[in-house]
């Protein structure tokens, strides 16, 4: 197994695997470590969907047009969950509270679910596999993907992450320097455009020079690209149409 900070330091994202399945020890690593995760409250409000039938994953390609969900051994789906929760509070009597109708609660599942992601994440690089997250299952056909996998009302899709025997080995991206990322005691907003005025040119360097294929992107403008294309994703629908949302909050800022 590989040190953990080789693991951290070392890591990019594989979007191309070889054919070969995992091995159960090694899957099971893997559940164990997000079965670990830290969650809010001891909560536990996620639940994973693990996919390794090749007819799924390829309908999950189509639905969403990530080739990795097609070629990567498998391909974990994080949730968030409050159907859990709400199956055994049934069984006993006990109200539960429209938590997943608040923003908070949207949250907690959410920061849940990612952290066991990236619990799996870690212990899958570790074990020398390769990974890559998919937001793409969350946001390009939500709908038919949860339709496809049963999830009922109270749970909702935060994010896949595809798991393979990596094929390539990409160049590590750069990152922003330190001081944009870590601010001391408060935020320092001196030098900020400066110093992402660097970034984004070391970006874009590194974009026209890498490794497989090149760009002509630079950091900021890719980025509000990206963005100009997320302000379409219409997610709150879609937590409405699996019962979660912020309705409550609503109704109680209204009050
Ligand atoms: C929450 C999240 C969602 C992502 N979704 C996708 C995706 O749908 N498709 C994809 O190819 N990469 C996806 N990525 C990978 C990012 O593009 C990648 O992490 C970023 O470009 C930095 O590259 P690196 O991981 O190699 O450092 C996602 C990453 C995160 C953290």
């Amino acid at each position: 197994m590989k040190d953990i900070a080789t693991t951290l330091l070392k890591r990019t994202s594989v979007r191309r695997y070889e054919r070969q399945p995992i091995e159960a020890e090694k899957l099971q690593l893997i559940y164990e470590a997000i079965a670990n995760s830290p969650t809010s409250y001891n909560g536990q409000q996620y639940s994973v969907i693990a996919i390794d039938d090749q007819p799924l994953k390829e309908k999950l390609y189509e639905l969403t047009g990530q080739k990795q969900i097609k070629t990567c051994a498998l391909f974990l789906i994080f949730c968030a969950d409050y159907h859990k929760i709400e199956c055994l509070a049934r069984e006993k009597g006990i109200d539960v509270p429209p938590f997943r109708d608040t923003m908070d609660g949207i949250m907690v599942g959410t920061i849940d679910a990612t952290i066991a992601m990236s619990n799996a994440r870690i212990m899958a690089e570790a074990l020398g596999l390769g990974c890559c997250c998919i937001g793409y299952v969350r946001t390009a056909a939500p709908q038919e993907v949860s339709a496809m996998l049963h999830l009922p009302q109270g749970t909702f899709i935060v994010c896949g992450l595809a798991i393979g025997y990596p094929r390539e080995q990409p160049d590590i991206k750069p990152k922003q320097d330190e001081p944009l990322l870590i601010h001391r005691n408060g935020y320092h907003d001196e030098e900020i455009t400066q110093r992402l005025q660097q970034y984004d040119e070391h970006i874009s360097v590194y974009n026209r020079t890498r490794q497989g294929s090149t760009t002509d992107n630079d950091w900021c403008g890719h980025i509000a690209g990206y963005y100009d294309e997320g302000i379409n994703n219409r997610v709150l629908t879609y937590l409405e149409s699996q019962g979660c949302g912020i309705g409550h909050e609503n109704d109680t800022n209204k009050a």
